[in-house]
């Protein structure tokens, strides 16, 4: 009778595992970029596809976007292959902002400049959102 509970546990654990990988396939419900360790608020509440459609942005690199070495952007090339994270590092370098900042003025920026969606702390970093990842 020793092997059943582990053999249920490791049953448990592959069921939660598939779970998870399903689960990733989802539309991403919030940003939680993995380069801020020891989140300081909730993972900022952002449904990609339905955001995107509501706010009727037409071009992936108005967020996702490309800069030449001269520091200007490329309108036509887009880098939603990549996070912000790979280019946006904690801090600042040169014209590039650091991370949050560029979240924030990012996100903030077009709220503030289209006068709709949330520029509040606690309207983008919701405390108990159930995000699935
Ligand atoms: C309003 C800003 C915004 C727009 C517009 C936008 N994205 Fe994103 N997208 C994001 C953010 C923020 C992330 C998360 C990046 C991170 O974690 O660093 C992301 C992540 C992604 C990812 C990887 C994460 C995943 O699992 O979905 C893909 C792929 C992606 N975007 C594709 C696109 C495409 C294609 C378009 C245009 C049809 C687009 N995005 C338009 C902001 C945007
Ligand atoms: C391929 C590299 C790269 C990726 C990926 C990238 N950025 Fe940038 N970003 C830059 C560079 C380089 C600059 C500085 C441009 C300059 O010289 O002024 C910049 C500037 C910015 C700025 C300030 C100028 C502006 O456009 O308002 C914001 C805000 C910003 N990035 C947000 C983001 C966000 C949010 C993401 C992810 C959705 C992202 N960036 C992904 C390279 C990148
Ligand atoms: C280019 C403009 C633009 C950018 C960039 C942008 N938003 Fe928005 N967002 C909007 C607009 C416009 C609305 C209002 C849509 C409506 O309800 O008409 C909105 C609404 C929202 C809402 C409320 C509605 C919802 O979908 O839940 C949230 C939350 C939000 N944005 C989060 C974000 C986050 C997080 C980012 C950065 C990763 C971001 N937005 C970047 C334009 C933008
Ligand atoms: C329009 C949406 C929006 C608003 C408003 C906003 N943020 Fe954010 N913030 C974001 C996004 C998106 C990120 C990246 C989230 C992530 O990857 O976990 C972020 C990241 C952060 C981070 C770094 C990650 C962490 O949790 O340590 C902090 C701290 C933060 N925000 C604090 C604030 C504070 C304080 C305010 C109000 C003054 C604020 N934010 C307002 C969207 C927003």
């Amino acid at each position: 009778m020793q092997k059943k509970p582990r053999c249920i546990i490791a049953s448990v654990m592959v069921s939660l595992f598939i779970l998870a990988a399903v689960r990733a396939q989802d539309e991403m419900m919030v940003v939680n970029d993995p380069a801020f360790k020891d989140l300081r608020r909730p993972p900022a509440v952002f449904r990609h596809d339905e955001h995107n459609e509501t706010a009727q942005i037409e071009d992936c690199n108005e967020c996702h976007h490309v800069y030449d070495e001269a520091g200007q952007l490329v309108e036509d090339e887009s880098s939603e292959d990549q996070r912000c994270s790979d280019c946006h590092e904690l801090q600042a370098s040169g014209d590039k902002p650091a991370l949050m900042k560029a979240f924030h003025l990012n996100c903030k920026g077009c709220h503030q400049e289209k006068k709709k969606g949330p520029v509040m702390c606690g309207q983008c970093h919701v405390r108990g959102f159930a995000w699935a990842e």
